[in-house]
C-alpha cells in the first residue's frame, strides 16, 4: 500500500499488542498460518515488496532471530535497529518514529521495556505494530507456546496449565492466552509477585479459567503442562536480585515439583533460562522438556502473526 494511502485511512492497521485485544478466532488462523508455514505448506513469497522495522531495545535471541529469517523466508525485507541506535533512544517521541516510519515500511516489530512505548508507537502508527515483549507481556511467546503444546498433546482447551516462578511478562501472557484458547491455567508465585488483579479480573471477564496459587506443589497437581521463566526479567531492579531469589527458590522447576504433576507433562520455558534457578539441568534436559520445539515454533507461529497483521491472512 501507498503511503498515501495509508495516510488516507484505508482501515485501522491490524496491531498484534496484545492477546486480549484480538479474538480467539484471528488467534487461531495465526497458529493454523504457522503450521502451514511450519509443514512447508505456504506457497509463494507472500510478503514479496514489504519491508519490515525491528527495534530491539532489550536484547534478544529467539525473538529476533525467527522474526528475521521468517521475513526474509516469506520474501520481505527487514530493516533492523538496535534502539540506542535510533534517536527513538535519544529520546524522540514513539508518536513522531511512528509518523515516520509509516511513511517507509509496511510493518513494525518493538522490543522495549515500557509498553507506554509501544502504545504510544501503535496509536501514531499507520502501519501494523507487533509486540516484540514489554515489560508486561510477551504475545509472540505465547503463540509458539500454545502451537508447541497442540503439536505434543493434542488441542489445548480445557487442559490443565501450570506455571511457577515469577508473575511476569510472559506468566501475565498465559493469562490471556487462557482466556482466548480456553485452558485451564494454574499459577504458582510468591504474593508479592503474583500478577496484577486488574489483568486476572480482566481475563477472568473474558472467560478465563485461572486460579493462583502460593503453593507450587498444588498449582502443578495433574497439569498438562508445567512452564517457568527466569527470576530476573530484563526490566527488573537489579537492586532486588538476592530479594528475588530468596522468594523464588520455593518455586524452582525441579524433578521433585515436576514429579506432583500430571506423569505424561510436557515442561516448557521460553528461554533464556537460568539452569540451576528457575529450572534444573535434569529438568530442562530431560524426557518432558518441549523447550527447544518451543523456540523453533517461534518462527512458525510469528509468520501467522506478521501475515494476519499485514491483512494477508
Ligand atoms: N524467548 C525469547 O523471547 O527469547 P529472546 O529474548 O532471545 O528473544
Ligand atoms: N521474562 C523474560 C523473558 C525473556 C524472553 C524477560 O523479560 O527478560
Amino acid at each position: 500500500m501507498s503511503a498515501a494511502l495509508k495516510r488516507a485511512g484505508a482501515g485501522a492497521p491490524r496491531h498484534f499488542l496484545e492477546l486480549l485485544d484480538i479474538d480467539s478466532g484471528a488467534l487461531r488462523r495465526m497458529l493454523d498460518i504457522g503450521l502451514r508455514a511450519k509443514r512447508g505448506e505456504l506457497t509463494g513469497k507472500p510478503l514479496a515488496g514489504k519491508h519490515i522495522a525491528m527495534i530491539f531495545e532489550k536484547p534478544s535471541t529467539r525473538t529476533r532471530v525467527s522474526f528475521e529469517v521468517g521475513i526474509r523466508q516469506l520474501g520481505g525485507e527487514v530493516v533492523s535497529l538496535a534502539g540506542k541506535d535510533t534517536q527513538l533512544g535519544r529520546g524522540e517521541s514513539p508518536a513522531d518514529t511512528a509518523r515516520v516510519l509509516s511513511r517507509y515500511v509496511d510493518a513494525i516489530i518493538l522490543r522495549t521495556d515500557r509498553v507506554a512505548k509501544l502504545r504510544e508507537l501503535a496509536a501514531h502508527a499507520t502501519v501494523p505494530v507487533i509486540n516484540a515483549l514489554t515489560d508486561v507481556s510477551h504475545p509472540c511467546q505465547l503463540m509458539a507456546d500454545v502451537m508447541t503444546f497442540e503439536e505434543h498433546r493434542g488441542p489445548i482447551a480445557g487442559q490443565v496449565n501450570a506455571w511457577t516462578g515469577d508473575g511476569n511478562n510472559v506468566a501475565r501472557s498465559f493469562i490471556q492466552a487462557a482466556a482466548r484458547f480456553h485452558f485451564r491455567l494454574r499459577l504458582a508465585t510468591p504474593p508479592e509477585l503474583a500478577p496484577p488483579a486488574e489483568l486476572i479480573a480482566q481475563a477472568r471477564a473474558e472467560g478465563a479459567d485461572v486460579e493462583l496459587f502460593t503453593d507450587p506443589f498444588e498449582a502443578v497437581r495433574g497439569a498438562r503442562c508445567v512452564v517457568t521463566d527466569t527470576w530476573i526479567s530484563m526490566s527488573d531492579d537489579k537492586a532486588s536480585i538476592r530479594q528475588r531469589h530468596n522468594l523464588l527458590a520455593p518455586y524452582q522447576l525441579n524433578s521433585r515439583l515436576l514429579a506432583a504433576a500430571a506423569p505424561d507433562a510436557l515442561v516448557m520455558h521460553c528461554l533464556p533460562a537460568h539452569r540451576g534457578e528457575e529450572i534444573t539441568d535434569e529438568v530442562i534436559d530431560g524426557p518432558q522438556s518441549v523447550v527447544f520445539d518451543e523456540a523453533e515454533n517461534r518462527l512458525h507461529a510469528q509468520k501467522g502473526v506478521l501475515l494476519w497483521a499485514l491483512g494477508l491472512a
